[in-house]
């Protein structure tokens, strides 16, 4: 007789060791333009508010979800999207839903709502399917044993499927041209540059960012053409088609009839690509990632692919069950937005602790999901916490890769079903394992991405 099967070993992904205390200004400073992970001490992964006086001003740092409820939703009208933020992510998305805020805020939130339906969603998903199989089909030209780094082709095929579903009749300038001014653009908007950390006045130039202003030009003027053009055809009797770009174009706030204006279609646009192109080639990086780490999840996602992925397109994302829970591991361990910060537009008291008007409010989504306090073997790669039945027991305020309010990802669904599907046709063909010796290090942009690429040996599946 056999006894039981052997436990799978425990897998304990990498991330860099939290600082015994905080580190002097200058350090603090240097450290967080490099990669603010690194900022984190041991104390925010065990006490559940840290309050303080930093270079940057009093801030606050939450993870008791309780007070996080308060700030995101409860009282989520004292705390507005703060400075800093609004100014990494300006060029380009002001106006559009990310960075908006107050009355302009929620006009938007309710006119773009119904182009995020789970109807409208769902409608994607044999774009984003077909996606997935041509990129399968791509690798599966490669010799076995290859090594691949992962991250740019994660980052193209999430474009990819961006693209058909905002201009589904296609680009009108050279696509590769397209591309390329679009990666540069969000290369620009990802770089925190050390003036805007120190608050200096927008006059002044950020050299990080007058190198690209050619490539933001195209991409900017392309994006208008395709505007004006689809402009001409919905006004015409042609039938248009069902994408986003004609959702935007005809969406309209519920309340009042009115519609977008030309700025805020574009700003929409720019914001669409900007918010769901890297995250979700993250999500999937990181999930690569895990599984390279795992046998036996890389076996049991290869099984329910195996299982589900010749069925209809229809409900196809919510039957991969198992796919998903590795996705919403890899964005606890992983979060591809690291932190959220608000600024304090009064007082207010959390949980006990006093909140002086002005307080930098920082809910960092890698210190929640890593936090001594909510999770059990925090640091260790387990997907069966988000299968069915273990689910319901996370506390909705500690596990936020998302967000949470009346300000949650918009995507969100678009997303999960998106990192589903291309993930479960990946490893129905294909084992991606570790490249011997390689040093894997998260290093938070404005995504939480992998240093230097994820390179990883490809092979076919047996
Ligand atoms: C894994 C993928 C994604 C992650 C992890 C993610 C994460 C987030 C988070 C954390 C927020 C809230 C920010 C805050 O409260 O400060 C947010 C907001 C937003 N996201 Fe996503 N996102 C993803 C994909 C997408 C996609 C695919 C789209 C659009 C196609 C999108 C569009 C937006 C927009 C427009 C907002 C602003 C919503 C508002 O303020 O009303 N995101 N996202």
């Amino acid at each position: 007789m056999h006894g039981p099967a052997s436990p799978a070993p425990d897998v304990r992904p990498p991330f860099p060791a939290p600082l015994e205390r905080r580190p002097g200004p200058i350090t603090f400073l240097r450290t967080l333009q490099r990669n603010p992970i690194e900022t984190w001490t041991r104390a925010h992964f065990e006490q559940p508010i840290l309050t303080g006086r930093g270079p940057l001003g009093i801030g606050a740092v939450v993870s008791d979800p309780a007070a996080i409820r308060r700030i995101l939703v409860d009282n989520v009208g004292n705390y507005g999207k703060d400075a800093l933020q609004k100014r990494v992510l300006a060029p380009g998305l002001s106006h559009g839903l990310l960075t908006s805020e107050g009355e302009e805020w929620r006009i938007q939130r309710r006119a773009l709502a119904p182009l995020f339906t789970p109807r409208v969603t769902a409608s994607f998903a044999s774009a984003m399917a077909r996606n997935a199989q041509a990129l399968t089909e791509r690798w599966a030209r490669l010799r076995p044993g290859h090594i691949l780094d992962v991250q740019p082709q994660m980052a193209q095929v999430t474009l990819n499927i961006l693209g058909e579903t905002i201009f589904s009749d296609g680009l009108e300038r050279d696509p590769k041209e397209f591309m390329e001014a679009m990666s540069q653009f969000f290369a620009t908007i990802g770089s925190l540059d050390l003036f805007d950390l120190l608050d200096f006045p927008d006059w002044m130039p950020r050299l990080s960012k007058l190198r690209s202003r050619p490539a933001v030009a195209f991409f900017q003027s392309a994006v208008e053409d395709m505007i004006a053009r689809r402009k001409t055809l919905l006004a015409g009797d042609q039938p248009a088609p069902e994408d986003l770009l004609t959702l935007l174009l005809r969406a309209k706030d519920p309340q009042t009839g009115a519609g977008l204006g030309d700025l805020e279609v574009k700003a929409n646009i720019m914001t669409f690509i900007a918010a769901g192109h890297e995250t979700t080639a993250n999500a999937l990086t990181w999930s690569l990632f895990l599984l390279s780490l795992s046998p036996e999840w890389r076996e049991r996602l290869a099984r329910e692919a195996d299982a589900v992925l010749d069925g209809p397109v229809e409900g196809m994302a919510e039957r991969l069950v198992e796919t998903r829970a590795v996705i919403e591991e890899a964005m606890r361990l992983y979060p591809p937005v690291a932190s959220l910060s608000r600024e304090a537009l009064g007082p207010d008291d959390l949980c006990g602790r006093r909140i002086r008007k002005g307080t930098l409010v920082v809910i960092a989504p890698y210190v929640l999901h890593r936090h001594a306090l909510l999770w059990n073997n925090s640091n260790r790669f387990d997907p069966s916490r988000f299968l069915p039945g273990a689910r319901d027991k996370i506390d909705r305020y500690a596990y936020l890769p998302f967000g949470a309010g009346p300000r949650i990802c918009i995507g969100a669904a678009f997303s999960i079903q998106e990192a589903v599907l291309v993930l479960a046709a990946i490893m129905r063909r294909f084992a991606l394992l570790p490249v011997p010796g390689r040093r894997v290090e998260p290093v938070q942009r404005i995504t939480l991405r992998p240093r230097g690429g994820m390179p990883l040996v490809l092979t076919t599946r047996t």
